[in-house]
């Protein structure tokens, strides 16, 4: 199933502006995954909210990899990802300064695209999360929302340790509210907040 939304389980994302971002600020590169991104308005809610609060000189050193297992015989989620093109309907949750400064008209009525300096940070990869074969490592932040549901009970704590694998030391990892960490897994990271599904990882090998 790939619904999504522009700014979907938004304390989560105000808690990544908060505590993310500011931690993530004196990185050469700050590397985010995106896992499960469906058609990519998560990736660019991603992008806005690190553009707002990064210079335009740190904000190149953002690097959102977007990867979804994309079941369709027809894969369109990289065309659609890459041009970064939105019917108004779609951004309807997008605050009004943010729509109007990180999406333009096209020629197409009721259609707006993304700016250059969002869709340059992010990049699509079809990937499996079940093969439990990261797509890269070195992230500061792993966002796999309204996904893990989707997979089977007994894959969700491996695939939560691979994510505990591909974070850099002190990074983060943000769930949805529906989500908790598999019980396994509660060694390897630690809650910001009570209730707040962003948790932080802890040293050490899964
Ligand atoms: C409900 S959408 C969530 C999209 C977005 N993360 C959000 O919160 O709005 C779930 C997405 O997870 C993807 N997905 C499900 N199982 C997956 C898997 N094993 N590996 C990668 N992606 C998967 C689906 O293809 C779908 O695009």
């Amino acid at each position: 199933m790939a619904y999504t939304s522009f700014f979907r389980d938004a304390d989560v994302l105000d808690a990544i502006g908060a505590f993310v971002v500011p931690w993530a600020l004196s990185q050469q590169e700050i590397k985010v995954w995106d896992a499960g991104c469906a058609t990519g308005e998560e990736a660019y809610s991603l992008a806005m909210i690190f553009a707002e609060r990064l210079d335009p000189f740190t904000l190149r050193n953002l690097r959102i990899l977007a990867t979804d297992r994309e079941e369709s015989a027809f894969p369109q989620f990289e065309a659609r990802i890459a041009r970064g093109r939105y019917r108004v309907q779609e951004l309807m949750w997008v605050p009004e300064l943010l729509r109007s400064a990180y999406f333009q008209p096209t020629e197409v009525p009721d259609v707006f695209e993304a700016v250059p300096t969002l869709r340059n940070c992010i990049r699509y990869q079809r990937h499996d999360l079940l093969t439990l074969v990261p797509p890269e490592s070195g992230f500061s932040l792993v966002v796999c929302k309204n996904v893990l549901m989707h997979c089977p009970p007994e894959a969700q704590g491996p695939i939560v340790s691979m994510f505990h694998r591909v974070l850099r030391p002190g990074g983060y990892l943000a769930l949805d509210g529906f989500q908790p960490l598999p019980e396994g897994n509660t060694g390897q990271f630690e809650a910001i907040e009570p209730g707040l599904p962003l948790f932080r990882r802890r040293p050490g090998e899964p």
